[in-house]
């Protein structure tokens, strides 16, 4: 496995190239309705890491791709992902994002949601504009996938019945699958060969579901101000995460019942007991575990590509993904 790795030795490769991409999102973002400009820039000026669009990127360069449309399709990736958070943001009743007040919570609900429709609308606008029906595709099958797995997600809510292999299935969904597409897509635009398109995909795929279990131990681990977001939200939410899951699974009776009672209430002033169960049991470390496998995966398929700074910025990103704190 990969050192630690720093987020910017992800980036350096490809530093020019994210900055074509930021003028890119700032171009598209534009419209003639007052409000869908002033949250717009609200959200993207609060940052983000910008890390599918980096996978995207060092797919396509690391297969030899150098072409203005990558950053096109960088820009529209990133756009999909923002308007994912303002839907999820909405549903999941949030109001910290990117170290800020939501845009829910300053603008409300209704706006959101409805600059999130454009946000989805302007990417498949820029899509078109590349004129590749694969690409089209592509990210039409993911949305779509995303989509699923936010409603599966919201079924799954206040159930302490839900398994492993449950859970599984929504982080797929709802995070893996955008990872998967800009890799896939990388590897599109390169003009790369079925093999090596699969492999890209299974990498992205692998680090988006890493990326996810990292995130949902990060809700009870982190630290709000590094993270930019409220930890205890999946609780408060009654969420059923890999935390509590094993939890669940591996503790007696009174701390199991305290975790299914606070999934089934979405009772945030458990939270501490709650916590206390989490890292006493060991659950911490079972979902560093399985974050750890999928990056395993994730290498392997990251080492069928040609060697070069591309490829080992991947590497690296595989290595982040399970180390990062924010
Ligand atoms: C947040 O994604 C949503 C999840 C899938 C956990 P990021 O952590 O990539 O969000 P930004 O873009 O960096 O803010
Ligand atoms: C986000 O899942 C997934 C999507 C954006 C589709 P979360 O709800 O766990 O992400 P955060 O924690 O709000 O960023
Ligand atoms: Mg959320
Ligand atoms: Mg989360």
């Amino acid at each position: 496995m990969a050192n630690a790795a720093s987020i910017s030795s992800v980036f350096a490769p490809i530093s020019h190239d994210m900055e074509a991409v930021d003028r890119a999102i700032h171009k598209h973002l534009a419209s003639e309705v007052a409000l869908i400009n002033t949250i717009g820039a609200y959200i993207v000026s609060g940052g983000g890491k910008r890390l599918r669009p980096a996978l995207l990127l060092l797919v396509a360069k690391a297969l030899g791709f150098g072409g203005p449309q990558q950053h096109i399709m960088a820009a529209v990736i990133e756009l999909i992902h923002t308007a994912t958070l303002l839907h999820d943001d909405v549903v999941d009743e949030s109001s910290m994002r990117r170290g800020r007040e939501t845009s829910n919570a300053l603008f409300g609900n209704s706006a959101s949601v409805l600059v999130g429709d454009f946000l989805y609308s302007r990417a498949f606008q820029m899509m078109v504009s590349v004129g590749s029906l694969r690409i089209l595709e592509i990210l039409a099958d993911a949305t779509n996938v995303i989509a699923e797995g936010e409603v599966l997600q919201l079924l799954n809510m206040h159930d302490p019945e839900v398994d492993e292999q449950r859970y599984m299935q929504v982080i797929r969904f709802k995070t893996a699958k955008l990872f998967e597409a800009a890799a896939r897509i990388g590897a599109v635009l390169a003009g790369a060969g079925e093999a090596i398109e699969e492999s890209s995909a299974a990498a992205g795929r692998a680090i988006g579901t890493a990326f996810q279990l990292i995130d949902d131990l990060l809700d009870y681990s982190g630290n709000s101000a590094e993270l930019g977001k409220n930890i205890g939200d999946d609780l408060r939410e009654g969420k059923p995460t890999l935390p509590l899951i094993v939890a669940m699974q591996r503790s007696p009776a009174p701390d199991r019942e305290l975790i299914e009672d606070a999934i089934r209430k979405g009772d945030t002033s458990a939270l501490d007991a709650v916590m206390a169960v989490v890292h006493r049991c060991g659950a911490m470390d079972a979902v560093r575990d399985a974050a750890r496998g999928e990056i395993e995966m994730a290498e392997r398929a990251i080492n069928r590509l040609p060697a070069g700074p591309a490829k080992q910025s991947l590497l690296d990103l595989c290595a982040y993904s399970l180390e990062r704190t924010m």
